[in-house]
């Protein structure tokens, strides 16, 4: 099995130049044995974005998530820290918050009632005396590496924690090693940007019929496929000023705006000097126009199923601003409509006998060329250290 996979990654070539290179082979899109080093290695091992900021105000605040399989919950303290967990009860696993967010005064298991402090302590075990040798103190929740970037809470799972206690506050140096890798070039490239002011207003979920990656190439591939498949967004852009500018692990692409000629309903809400498309590797986006934001949190459900989340924000969330609000949104949701169909065929076409690679544009694709590289090194690395564990 592990041969197999070694030369499936092996089949693809991170030192060629652009002009030269070809994007990562069909099977990576569809072996699942790809798909489940994937998640050991690129998902487990890199910072993910699970909660956003404002869901986090209150102490007792808590979102629930997944992770590479992995149940997750960040909660912010009755001390007012902010701390993430492995959402799996210590006594039979279950896991101890159901809801995908709330308040909570402590964290209670539902299948036998263990209770944890908002820090994560084991505090109530009904129905457990006599038991002989059981240290509670021992038996915390145990801690995920949890970090805050602008308006998002990130989690990074890192190597198999199962059964170990938490015996040091990770949080510390985690907030460090994110910003290590976001890097600073991105971290102040976004910072003008004013975040902080925007306020989130509604979230959506969208299912694609496809491997995770064709959703991310296609966003990446340099706005290459927006006049043919998003004539609305066409309209607005300049694609012939249309930039790419790839960093360590995230990747601008921007555009100057036009609004002379626009499709009416796009150019009502996509105003402004430009548009900002920033990728962070592997699975965040982060699109920005003035007076409008969404972001796009890519989740793989199957080697051919993937979920997007999109979150939407602006900087007025008033009653008066409502309708212009809802007026953008409806744009974004048109867009992610016509790309569902693109994807699900690419998928199919991914399966063919006909097909195993594809070439990069070098004028559009160096994102694509980046994120293929970055995914290259993952999985190497990934392979290796389990043959070594083997
Ligand atoms: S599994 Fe949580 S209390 Fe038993
Ligand atoms: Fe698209």
């Amino acid at each position: 099995m592990r041969d197999s996979l070694r030369l499936i990654i092996d089949s693809y070539d991170p030192g060629a130049p652009l002009t030269e290179a070809s994007t990562i082979p069909a099977p990576w899109y569809t072996d699942a044995p790809i798909y489940d080093l994937e998640l050991e290695t690129v998902f487990a091992q890199s910072w993910q974005l699970v909660a956003r900021m404002d869901q986090l105000v209150q102490p007792g605040a808590y979102v629930t998530g997944e992770i590479a399989g992995e149940p997750i919950v960040v909660v912010r303290g009755a001390d007012g820290v902010l701390r993430g967990f492995f959402n799996v009860c210590r006594h039979h696993a279950a896991a101890v918050m159901t809801e995908p967010e709330g308040t909570a005064n402590h964290l209670r298991c539902p299948y036998h009632g263990w209770t944890y402090s908002l820090e994560g302590e084991l505090k109530g075990t009904p129905d457990f005396s006599g038991v002989c040798n059981f240290d509670r103190s021992r038996s915390s929740l145990v801690p995920v590496e949890t970090a805050i970037w602008e308006n998002w809470v990130f989690v990074r799972l890192g190597g198999r924690l199962a059964g170990v206690p938490p015996t040091t506050d990770l949080a510390q140096d985690a907030e460090a090693t994110l910003e290590r890798f976001l890097g600073a070039d991105l971290v102040n490239q976004i910072k003008p940007l004013d975040l902080g002011s925007l306020h989130w207003i509604e979230r959506r979920h969208y299912t694609f019929d496809c491997n995770w990656k064709v959703f991310v190439d296609n966003y990446l591939d340099g706005g290459y496929h927006v006049p043919h498949l998003h004539k609305g967004l066409d309209s607005v852009l300049d694609y012939s000023k249309y930039m790419i500018e790839p960093g360590d692990h995230f990747c601008l692409q921007w555009s100057p705006l036009v609004s002379e000629g626009a499709e009416a309903q796009t150019g009502a809400v996509r105003k402004g000097d430009r548009a900002l498309y920033y990728w962070l590797y592997p699975n965040f986006m982060i699109n920005w126009y003035s007076g409008a934001m969404d972001t796009n949190l890519v989740i793989p459900r199957g080697i051919d199923k993937t979920e997007v989340i999109f979150d939407f924000y602006f900087p007025d969330v008033s009653a008066a601003a409502r309708e212009g609000n809802q007026a953008s949104i409806d744009v974004g949701q048109r867009i992610q409509d016509e790309d569902v169909a693109i994807c699900k065929s690419v998928q199919r076409g991914l399966n063919s006998r006909a097909y195993n690679a594809g070439r990069l544009s070098v004028r559009r694709e160096a994102g694509e060329h980046l994120f293929h590289r970055l995914l290259h090194a993952d999985l190497t690395a990934g392979l290796k250290a389990l043959q070594g564990n083997s």
